[in-house]
């Protein structure tokens, strides 16, 4: 939430600062703006309300010949998106600017305090109290930028990354970071500061992942150096980041997102890569053998998660619980931190984050930290802030997925989550060496069921343009598929604003039916599982009262056929993996309904990927 870049360094900042934020965009696009310290010394700050393109306008004809300066592109939490409250902001005398994602929750005190003292202040924001808290303090302890920033940010409550230059100094950045990301690319002889480091892999692939609490002054021409907020001296880990520019780009597709939807049999052999062995079945995952005493000793596993995340972790519930025989719940990650959960030390707890920097998820993992579970997470995003605060974890390996909508991260969580399940219950001994042999046979067959339900994108399109006129749905499945009816009807609510509900499909009838009638579609998960026939009687139940069902069913079953009104057909697979296989067409259902409605799918409204504010 909220992109933050910077740069120091020989070249002009401000393509360098443009083409970042063109790649943050996804973490926000209310308004974006730039500030340069000019090889004059003077500080430039140009920022607008609207996305970068809005922003490269308005700095059309502007002196930008800097080589030093910071971009921040924002997703509004404190004040309406407007000139007045985009990023950089600046302290009241103009000396020092900043950029800042994330949250000050003890402004209004700061503040108050501030404006006692004189401040005048411009916006309504939290972050232009902390600018003006690093000035005061500058000017009236007499101390340095980064010593003003560090005793500012002790006396602040709450989440950021910050990046801060000054007026008269062109090499020196100082930034720092509480519970947000913040990355710092390690060039020759330059430097680049980001929020997702990703944004700056086509300049350097060295990342420094700065920690909380952590204060960074990163100056052209010396080593990086990073203190804590106690001032002292912190340890430097350069990562290696393996991405290539081709990750982040749109590849010919018109959004990232149906790049994402298509990618999955790509995406699912990366995630199952070296983990099931392709000639034996076997599931050799590291998180669970290094650690099986804690897994064996397990009282119970609790998934804490968020929107998708949290659905992905409905069917890992269904899947430790049934291969695996522990108790499993599943906790919306922002409810957990707020309630007093009764957690046991022998518990597990599975973090699961696409991003990795979910705020709320972060916070649920420090709970179960105190409370001496072991925390495990499941990441997309590596080095990412739960990646690092967990005790183990898997990767799911899908790549970078910009789409503000998760699609190939959902399915690789589920992936994921088999292979944890397969890999424990072999070792429980709670599963059969016929039922082991057919999920690991149903994984490595996922890659080419995936490129046959993907062949059907033209004829979910076609579907997608008769319902486009649709105001509400109702997406129905029954166990594994519960969840993934949840996950459609999410995608269709994102990405084209039309009211959609997920239900259990038996549990229509104690409500939901009631709004049944033939302006409002159902979209009804009925592949050939143990839930097939009571499914199919809701299905009827649907019909007898004049609704429109599409059914997502197995290719060639002629029963639902002749009941439903339009079907979309899928390869049959184990049950535990189907969601994975049905979940693809209702990513593009969805995803055409936008198209079709003109909706801007890969940065729908008010969204932003990566929450990184509770
Ligand atoms: C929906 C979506 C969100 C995220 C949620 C959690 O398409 O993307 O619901 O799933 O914000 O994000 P992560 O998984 O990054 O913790």
């Amino acid at each position: 939430m909220c992109g933050i870049v910077g740069y120091v360094g020989d070249r002009q900042a401000c393509p360098i600062l443009l083409g970042g934020l063109r790649r943050l965009e996804y973490r926000g696009y209310d308004s974006a703006g730039v500030a340069m310290v000019m090889p004059d010394g003077d500080l430039a700050v140009y920022k607008c309300k609207g996305k970068v393109d809005a922003l490269e306008k308005y700095l059309d004809g502007k002196a930008t010949d800097a080589t030093i300066g910071i971009g921040h592109t924002r997703w509004a939490t404190h004040g309406e998106p407007n000139d007045t409250n985009a990023h950089p902001h600046y302290s009241a005398d103009g000396r020092i600017a900043m950029i800042h994602n994330g949250i000050i929750e003890n402004y209004r005190v700061l503040k108050e305090a501030l404006q006692a003292h004189g401040v005048v202040f411009r916006s309504e924001t939290d972050s232009e109290v902390l600018v003006n808290l690093i000035e005061y303090i500058r000017t009236t302890e007499g101390c340095d930028l980064a010593e003003a920033v560090r005793r500012s940010l002790k006396r602040v409550v709450g989440a950021y990354a910050i990046a801060v230059i000054e007026r008269g100094n062109t090499d020196r950045i100082i930034a720092a970071r509480q519970s947000s990301p913040m990355a710092i690319g390690i060039g020759n002889g330059e430097y680049f500061i980001s929020s997702d480091a990703s944004s700056i892999v086509e300049y350097t692939q060295d990342i420094v992942y700065v920690g909380d609490g952590e204060v960074a002054v990163v100056e052209r021409g010396k080593a990086l150096q990073v203190f804590t907020l106690d001032n002292q001296e912190a340890d430097i880990q350069v990562t290696r980041l393996d991405l290539s520019i081709s990750d982040l780009e749109r590849g010919g597709y018109p959004h990232f997102m149906l790049k994402e939807i298509n990618e999955q049999p790509r995406t699912i052999v990366d995630c199952i890569r070296g983990r099931v062995n392709p000639d034996t079945g076997q599931v050799i995952l590291s998180g669970i053998r290094d650690n099986i005493d804690r897994w064996l000793g397990a009282r119970r596993v609790i998934f804490v998660a968020c929107g998708t995340s949290w659905h992905a972790s409905l069917i890992g519930k269904q899947l430790f619980e049934s291969m695996c025989r522990i108790p499993a719940e599943v906790e919306y990650a922002s409810e957990f931190r707020y309630r007093r959960p009764v957690l046991f030390p022998d518990d597990v707890v599975i973090a699961v984050s696409q991003s990795g920097e979910t705020a709320d998820t972060l916070a649920a993992i420090a709970l179960a930290r105190e409370a001496g579970a072991f925390v495990y997470g499941i990441c997309n995003v590596i080095g990412s802030s739960i990646a690092r605060g967990t005790d183990s974890g898997t990767y799911i390996h899908v790549g970078p997925e910009i789409g503000v909508a998760s699609t190939k991260a959902f399915t690789g969580q589920v992936t994921v989550m088999a292979m944890m399940a397969l890999a424990l219950g072999e070792r429980k001994g709670t599963l059969s060496a016929a039922q082991y042999a057919e999920v690991s046979r149903g994984l490595l067959a996922l890659p080419d069921q995936l490129r046959e339900v993907l062949s059907h994108s033209e004829q979910i399109a076609d579907l997608a343009k008769i319902f486009t006129y649709a105001r509400n749905f109702i997406y129905l499945g029954r166990g594994y598929n519960y969840p993934t009816a949840l996950e459609g009807a999410l995608k269709l609510k994102e990405i084209s604003y039309v009211h959609a509900e997920g239900y259990p499909a038996a549990e229509m009838k104690h409500g939901p039916i009631a709004l049944i009638d033939a302006e409002m579609p159902t979209v009804a998960i009925v592949p050939h599982d143990s839930t097939y026939e009571k499914t199919l009687s809701n299905v009827e139940e649907v019909k007898a009262r004049g609704g429109k069902v599409i059914a997502v069913m197995a290719r060639g079953d002629e029963m639902v056929r002749r009941i439903a009104d339009y079907v979309i057909e899928v390869p049959s697979a184990v049950e535990c993996l189907q969601p994975i296989i049905v979940s693809v067409p209702l990513q593009l259902l969805a995803y055409y309904i936008a198209i079709y409605k003109g909706r801007n799918v890969d940065q729908p409204r008010n969204l932003a990927k990566s929450v990184t504010v509770e």
